[in-house]
Parts: C-alpha cells; sequence; structure tokens
C-alpha cells in the first residue's frame, strides 16, 4: 500500500511529498482509501467536513465502532510516513483479523482524517476540529491559501458542500474509541530499542502570524536613516524566539516567511511571518509569544491547542497489549494528532508510535524499517482484537 502512494504528490526533485487538502493530489488519495475500502467490501462513507470513514460493519449511536487511522495530507515537502502509515496500518490490520478469524463484537472503521497539517488554510486539524466544534465552521471556511482562496471556494471546486461543515454528532456518536497509529517524530523508540511505544501526552501547540510592517523604498537611493525596513524586527523577533524558548524551556519555530514585494532591490513594505510554539508547559508557552509580540505590527493566533494527557486506563492498556512480554514504553510528543483533538473531545482516543530511525520527521528523511512496521500492524491488530472483544 506505501508503495502505491509513493508517487503520489511527490515532488521528483526532492522527494518530499506535497498532499495539501483538496489539492489533485489529495484528490488521489481520497481515491485510493475508497479504492482499498471497497476492495475489502468496507461500507465508505464521507462525512460533512470531508473525514472519511471506512466500516466493516455499521455503527450506529447505539452501538458506536472502535476506530483507526490518521491522515493522508502531508505538510510541503514532507516525509511518506507522517499520516499515511496510520491509514495503510489501519487497513493491514483489519486484514490480519480477518485472516485471525476475528469477529468483532462491535463496527471497526478506518478514518482518514483531512487536513491535518494545515498546511494550506494554517489551522492543524481541520477535519478533526470541525468535526468536533473546536473549530467554528464561520472561521475556517473564511481562510485563505496562498492563492487567495478561501477553505469555502476550494471544497466547493472539489464538488463538496461547505455550508454544511460544522460539528457532527451524529458521525461522533458513531465512535466510541480512536487509536491512531503514527511514525514516531523523534528517537525514543531508538533510545528504549523498541520498534512499537505508546503515546502518553501532546505537549501544548499553537501557530500565530505576525505582521511587520514599514515602507516599501528603493534599495539603492533611501538613506539608511530614513528607512522604515520590517525585515529587522522580524530578524529580531527570530532571534529573540530561540533565546526566549531556550531561557522558558519550550521550542520555537518561523518556518514560513513571506516578504511583500519581495523584490532584492526594494526594502520590503511587509514581512509575515509564522511562530509555532510549544513546550511541556502552557504558561510558558504563552509567555515567550507574549514576549515577541512587542516587536510586530500585528499578532494574530492561529490556533491553539492545549496539551493532551491521553487517559491512563486506554493507555497502560495499550502498552500491555501492544508490547508483548514486556509493556510498550510511554512517550509525550511535541506534534499534534487529530487522537488528541478526538480525546480532548471527550472520546476515548490512544495512540501507538513506530520507530524512526532518524528521528525526523515532516522532511523527506522520516522513515520506518519495513521490519516495524510490520510490527506495528500486529501491534495495531491485537490492540483492536482487544477493544472489539
Ligand atoms: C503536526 O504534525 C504538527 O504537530 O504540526
Ligand atoms: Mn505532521
Ligand atoms: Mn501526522
Amino acid at each position: 500500500m506505501l508503495e502505491r502512494l509513493a508517487p503520489i504528490g511527490r515532488d521528483p526533485e526532492t522527494g518530499g511529498y506535497l498532499r495539501d487538502a483538496w489539492s489533485a493530489a489529495d484528490l488521489e488519495l481520497r481515491e485510493w482509501f475508497a479504492g482499498e475500502a471497497a476492495r475489502r467490501g468496507l461500507d465508505l462513507r464521507e462525512d460533512r467536513n470531508g473525514n472519511l470513514w471506512a466500516w466493516w460493519g455499521s455503527p450506529s449511536r447505539e452501538r458506536p465502532g472502535v476506530v483507526t487511522g490518521s491522515h493522508l495530507d502531508s505538510v510541503r515537502q514532507g516525509g511518506a510516513y507522517d499520516g499515511p502509515l496510520g491509514v495503510v496500518s489501519a487497513f493491514a490490520a483489519l486484514d490480519l483479523l480477518k485472516e485471525r478469524a476475528v469477529t468483532p463484537s462491535v463496527p471497526v472503521g478506518v478514518a482518514c482524517f483531512t487536513d491535518e497539517e494545515g498546511a494550506r488554510f494554517g489551522v492543524p486539524c481541520m477535519g478533526s476540529r470541525l468535526l468536533t466544534g473546536a473549530l467554528f465552521p464561520d472561521r475556517a471556511l473564511g481562510l485563505t491559501d496562498d492563492d487567495g482562496d478561501t477553505l469555502a471556494e476550494v471544497m466547493r471546486r472539489a464538488g463538496r458542500r461547505p455550508h454544511e461543515t460544522g460539528r457532527d454528532d451524529e458521525t461522533l456518536a458513531t465512535v466510541a474509541t480512536f487509536v491512531e497509529l503514527h511514525v514516531e517524530q523523534g528517537r525514543g523508540l531508538v533510545t528504549e530499542d523498541r520498534p512499537v511505544g505508546v503515546a502518553g501526552a501532546i505537549w501544548p501547540h499553537g501557530r500565530w502570524r505576525l505582521d511587520f510592517r514599514g515602507r516599501a523604498d528603493h534599495a539603492g537611493t533611501t538613506r539608511l536613516a530614513d528607512r522604515d525596513d520590517p525585515m529587522l524586527p522580524f530578524a529580531r523577533m527570530t532571534l529573540a524566539a530561540r533565546q526566549a524558548a531556550r531561557r522558558l524551556g519550550v521550542v520555537a519555530t518561523v518556518g514560513k516567511v513571506r516578504v511583500a514585494p519581495g523584490s532584492a532591490n526594494a526594502i520590503p513594505g511587509l514581512v509575515t511571518a509564522w511562530l509555532d510554539a510549544r513546550g511541556a508547559d502552557a504558561a510558558a508557552v504563552r509567555e515567550l509569544v507574549a514576549e515577541l509580540s512587542g516587536e510586530a505590527s500585528e499578532v494574530r493566533e492561529e490556533s491553539w491547542t492545549p496539551e493532551v494527557v491521553f487517559a491512563e486506563a486506554l493507555r497502560d492498556r495499550l502498552a500491555r497489549v501492544a508490547g508483548g512480554d514486556t509493556p510498550a514504553p510511554i512517550l509525550p510528543t511535541g506534534a499534534g494528532h487529530d487522537a488528541g483533538i478526538l480525546a480532548a473531545a471527550g472520546i476515548p482516543s490512544a495512540m501507538l508510535f513506530v520507530r524512526n530511525p532518524t528521528g525526523v520527521s515532516h522532511s523527506p528523511e522520516e522513515h520506518a524499517e519495513r521490519a516495524d512496521c510490520e510490527a506495528g500492524v500486529v501491534a495495531l491488530a491485537d490492540v483492536l482484537e482487544d477493544l472489539c472483544r
């Protein structure tokens, strides 16, 4: 399955993936998902927010199911595993349950959430946030991509009905438990020398858009004293972010910058930078953003996700079942996930991590060995079998 997905949205020059939500690549990935569901005789549903569900059995409010899955979109120039490994492993785990002749007592579903990375519209976990009501459609539908197209326009072009997005109690009621398998985005499992781990908590994290306004002018004829160059406060902010992060014990990243007009021979009129900040301590993250905000003309919070501590009982059950003789290690993570959004909405949720030898993620360097992926599938099948006994 991963080999079949490999060419979709792949940049031939870098080997990185470009799988923005609702792009041609994303639509092809959705087709792939539908094909895998059909091949297995699963009942395919797309909810009002664009999330895909492939059901083995028919879930209802009275008989909600156990769901596993992840996402198929990517960050710009991302790797092959962040997201797809969880979806592929979900289908493979269902196959394994069938091979084992397991008859689940409740429906089992494979989910693919829309726009987990927020690469196109800036807000991560868009599909699960809309589904749970953590994000209101009024705000989501007006978000724009780099071309200035709104989410509403983009969804409409993809044949969807944006006015129907929003909290979806009917779909939520079909999910009794959610388990997301994900490639590890660090080297915790390398250190532990284990192929599979379990998520303990997700750090609080957020994204802020900072506008630095100045005055565009000629790069040669404008005296230094007469300049109002927004690149300077932007640069000060970026350096200060690293210093403040070190002092406060958090992480801060400026990974996206837009300069207007963007000419080598013009002083910029506007620099827009996106700051991503995360850490175990939400107050420290907030303090960092407050400290840096002074340099900017305008600061807008694009998303904020409070800490998620996965429920202990379910987490420990997973660690026991997935770990074999010794419980699987429990690891915290600085990455956001749809499982965190569902957990915050009160749906019992948990995560399995698969070892990543490079520890690198959101980059083509992201990797998982085939044997570890297979161990992940077996662990996921064991967990599903245990949960739907
Ligand atoms: C998603 O992977 C995120 O943590 O930004
Ligand atoms: Mn990611
Ligand atoms: Mn992911």
